[in-house]
């Protein structure tokens, strides 16, 4: 072998290991809008969409289906603004009264400063936000935003790194996500992130990567169906990280975390420490 090629070989096991491999389609097989229409733009055959913030309005975007279990991804480009008070966001939710939710929340700041919140809502309850800062620009290209949802457990990575981990955790009594959920994606000014800096706007937002692999399900639902290991996500390789990929989240945790619910109270939630 060159060494070109077991650089190549090297990379590829440091940073595909999960293989989500949903063909790219056009954005209207899987998604509709969810508000904002006059504040959209598909682009290059609705393999691209566009959404705009202003004084006026924001926009978001849902799956026509819900799912129980699956690999989720977005590649995004995010606005390239003074971006204060504004949030930029793909997601995961049921809408029962104690919903689920796994969030990539995008916050804005000055320059292109973005920090990258996540969070965890389970039976309806949130509160585990951890941010982190990017080891790049986002706004100077896409970037892959993903999500694996199993029976074991939620890991969120960045471009193929993972930057948190949600273990089911059921048997100390934590409650894991198991409602259906369809995905979204929104961008939105919050007064609490600060007051946007109006005469900037429109702030725009990229989105490209339609392709879904997930159990579709019924919203709301407990879709046992969903823990099939007829799916690839559901096999034994995606019940915890690879020594690899450990290595590379301890790396994020290390270098890149600046706040964690787990260390803000008098004493961590129970989940914290298996999730490090
Ligand atoms: C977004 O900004 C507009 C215009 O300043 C304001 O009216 C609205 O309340 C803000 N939205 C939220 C959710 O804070
Ligand atoms: C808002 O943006 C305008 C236009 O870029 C700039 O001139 C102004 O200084 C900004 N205001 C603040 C408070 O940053």
């Amino acid at each position: 072998m060159t060494s070109s090629l077991l650089f190549l070989f090297a990379f590829l096991i440091a940073t595909v290991g999960h293989a989500s491999c949903a063909p790219d389609v056009p954005w209207s097989q899987n998604y509709v809008l969810l508000y904002g229409q006059d504040h959209t733009q598909l682009l290059n055959q609705e393999k691209e969409i566009q959404i705009s913030l202003d004084q006026v309005s924001g926009a978001g975007f849902k799956s026509l289906k819900a799912y129980g279990s699956g690999f989720f991804g977005m590649r995004m480009k995010l606005p390239n603004k003074d971006t204060t008070g504004i949030i930029t966001t793909f997601y995961l939710r049921s809408y029962t009264n104690n919903h689920d939710e796994l969030d990539f929340e995008f916050l804005g700041g000055k320059g292109q400063n973005y920090l990258l919140q996540t969070n965890v809502f389970t039976n309806g309850q949130g509160g585990r936000e951890q941010r982190i800062s990017l080891w790049f620009d986002p706004t100077e290209d896409f970037h892959d935003y993903q999500l694996i949802w199993n029976q074991h457990q939620v890991v969120w990575f960045v471009d193929g790194t993972p930057i948190r981990v949600f273990k089911n955790n059921q048997n100390i009594g934590v409650s894991y996500p198991v409602q259906a959920m369809q995905i979204e994606a929104s961008i939105w000014n919050a007064t609490w992130a600060g007051e946007p800096n109006w005469s900037q706007a429109p702030f725009q937002a990229h989105y490209q990567g339609f392709g879904i692999d997930g159990c579709p399900a019924q919203l709301n639902t407990i879709g046992s169906e969903c823990s099939s290991p007829t799916f690839e996500w559901n096999v034994e390789k995606y019940w915890k990280l690879d020594p690899q990929q450990q290595m590379a989240y301890e790396d994020v945790r290390n270098k890149h975390m600046m706040y964690d619910y787990c260390t803000v109270g008098p004493k961590a939630p129970p989940e914290c420490q298996s999730n490090q």
